[in-house]
Formats: structure tokens, C-alpha cells, sequence
């Protein structure tokens, strides 16, 4: 499979391992279609019953790779694609978070059915700092989820929580000790596995509801994401990670 992701199946469970520890595991567009193909691939298969997400080194997932961002909306396409075949996807998704989840580390987790987070992780949706809009549905997802108030502080304000506020606010289904967490999560993707199929398929659904409203916000979203990208303040948040400086904002 793909560079930066590793891809591992057992017993009815497909592990996407992401990857790539030196960069916090920060999501390239090879990335993103490896993810993409694997959903695909483990929808189409009656032998595959759930998707466990994992990732390597102290940090879950340190969202979009900027660099990707920089270069401008095609950057971003590839990411689109993986968001709405996640926001689709018919089987159980598992997490397991250590560390940083960062922008779509966290907002693919809203996505996610059991997720289960190291004491450390720590949850953060920057978008408006770096002068970009929430995406893969996590302006609506968010909100519903932990209340408009507790979602304003992370979509507005750009503040991070960890994991204790992050399981108070209905974002996680347990803390689990860190040199537990893969062996929980796989405990858990397992006797998803174990079930009924039909009934577990069934239910999924039931709880998930009509996706409709979810998939035109994602696609709202997609629409001003991908005009923030090339704006001048984008471009600034940006080139300030980078050179590892405060970035500098422009009124009028
Ligand atoms: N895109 C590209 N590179 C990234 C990255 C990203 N999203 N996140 C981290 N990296 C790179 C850093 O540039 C650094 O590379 P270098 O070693 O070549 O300098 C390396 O990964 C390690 O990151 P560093 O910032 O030194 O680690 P840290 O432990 O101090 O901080 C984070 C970890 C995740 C808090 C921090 O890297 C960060 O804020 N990343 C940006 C997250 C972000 O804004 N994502 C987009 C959300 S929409």
C-alpha cells in the first residue's frame, strides 16, 4: 500500500496505521488516497467488518500537511474525497489517539463510532487560526456532538482539550492507558467483527440517521475551504508555521 500508511488486516478488521512520525503524522495527498482506496476496498468486502485508525509515534495526527495547503486548492482535493467516502462509509470505525489530533485528526474522528484516547491526547480543530474554515463536517458534527458553546471554543477560539474535557464533551468512548490504547481498540474493533453482521450494519445506520444534511455541509464547507486556502491571511498563518514565527493579520 501507499508510503506513510500502513495498512494491516486481522480477522475481519482493517488497521489504517498512519505513518509518518517525523511529521506528527500530518496527512499528504498519497496519504489521503490510500485511506480513500482502503474504505473502498473494505466497504465492497463482506469479509471485512470494521476500520481500526491508529497512529505511529507520539502524535495521532497533526492534521493536513501544510505544505499541501500552501500549494493551493488542488492540494486539497484529495483530502475531500477521503472526508466524504469517511462521512459514507457503511461498516464500524474504530480510533485509537495518542498525542496530537489536529485539525482533520480530530474532525475525522467526529466520524468515528468508538474512539478510544490516550491520557495525553490532545484535540484541537485550528482552522480559523490559520485563516481557514472547519471542514469534513465539523462545523455541524461538532456542535451536535459536545453543544455550540463547548464547540465555539474549539471552532471559533481554536482552543485545545485534552482528554479528559475531550471525554466530557461526548468526543471519546473511553481513556484508555496509553501502553493499553492498540490493544483496546483492537479488543474492541474484534468484537465488533464478532457480531451479527446484518444487525450491527442495521444499527449503525439507525443511530447515523439521513446523512444528507451532513453531506451538503461538507460540501459548503469544501466550497469556502477551498477559496480560504489562496487568501492572503491562509497564506500568512501558513508561512509563519513554517518559519516558525507568530503569524501577523491584516484588517481591511
Ligand atoms: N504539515 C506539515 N508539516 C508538519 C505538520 C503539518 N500539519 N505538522 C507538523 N509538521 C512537521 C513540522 O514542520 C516539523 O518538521 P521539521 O522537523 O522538518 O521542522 C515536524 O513535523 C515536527 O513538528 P514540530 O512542530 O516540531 O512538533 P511539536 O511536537 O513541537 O508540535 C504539533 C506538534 C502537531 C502541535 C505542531 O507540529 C503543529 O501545530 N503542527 C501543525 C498542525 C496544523 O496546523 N495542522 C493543520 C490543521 S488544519
Amino acid at each position: 500500500m501507499g508510503q506513510d500508511v500502513i495498512i494491516i488486516e486481522s480477522d475481519g478488521v482493517i488497521e489504517i496505521h498512519l505513518d509518518r512520525p517525523d511529521k506528527k503524522n500530518a496527512l499528504t495527498a498519497a496519504m489521503y488516497r490510500t485511506m480513500t482506496a482502503t474504505l473502498a476496498d473494505a466497504s465492497a468486502r463482506s469479509d471485512v467488518a470494521a476500520i481500526l485508525f491508529a497512529g505511529r509515534g507520539d502524535a495521532f495526527c497533526a492534521g493536513n500537511d501544510l505544505k499541501d495547503f500552501m500549494a493551493g486548492p488542488d492540494g486539497a482535493s484529495a483530502a475531500l474525497d477521503f472526508i466524504r467516502a469517511l462521512a459514507l462509509f457503511d461498516k464500524p470505525l474504530v480510533a485509537a489517539v495518542q498525542g496530537q489530533a489536529v485539525g482533520v485528526g480530530t474532525t475525522m474522528l467526529l466520524h468515528c463510532d468508538l474512539i478510544y484516547a490516550a491520557p495525553d491526547a490532545r484535540f484541537v480543530m485550528p482552522f480559523v487560526n490559520l485563516g481557514l474554515v472547519p471542514e469534513a463536517g465539523s462545523s455541524l458534527l461538532a456542535p451536535n456532538i459536545m453543544g455550540h458553546a463547548r464547540a465555539a471554543e474549539m471552532l471559533l477560539l481554536g482552543e485545545p482539550i485534552g482528554a479528559e474535557a475531550a471525554e466530557r464533551a461526548g468526543l471519546l468512548t473511553a481513556i484508555v492507558p496509553g501502553d493499553r490504547l492498540l490493544d483496546h481498540a483492537r479488543q474492541k474493533a474484534a468484537a465488533l467483527a464478532a457480531k451479527p453482521p446484518l444487525a450491527l450494519s442495521r444499527t449503525r445506520a439507525l443511530m447515523r440517521g439521513d446523512r444528507s444534511a451532513l453531506e451538503a455541509r461538507i460540501d459548503e464547507e469544501a466550497r469556502l475551504f477551498q477559496q480560504s486556502l489562496s487568501s492572503p491571511e491562509a497564506q500568512e498563518a501558513f508561512a509563519a508555521f513554517f518559519e516558525k514565527r507568530s503569524p501577523v493579520f491584516r484588517r481591511g
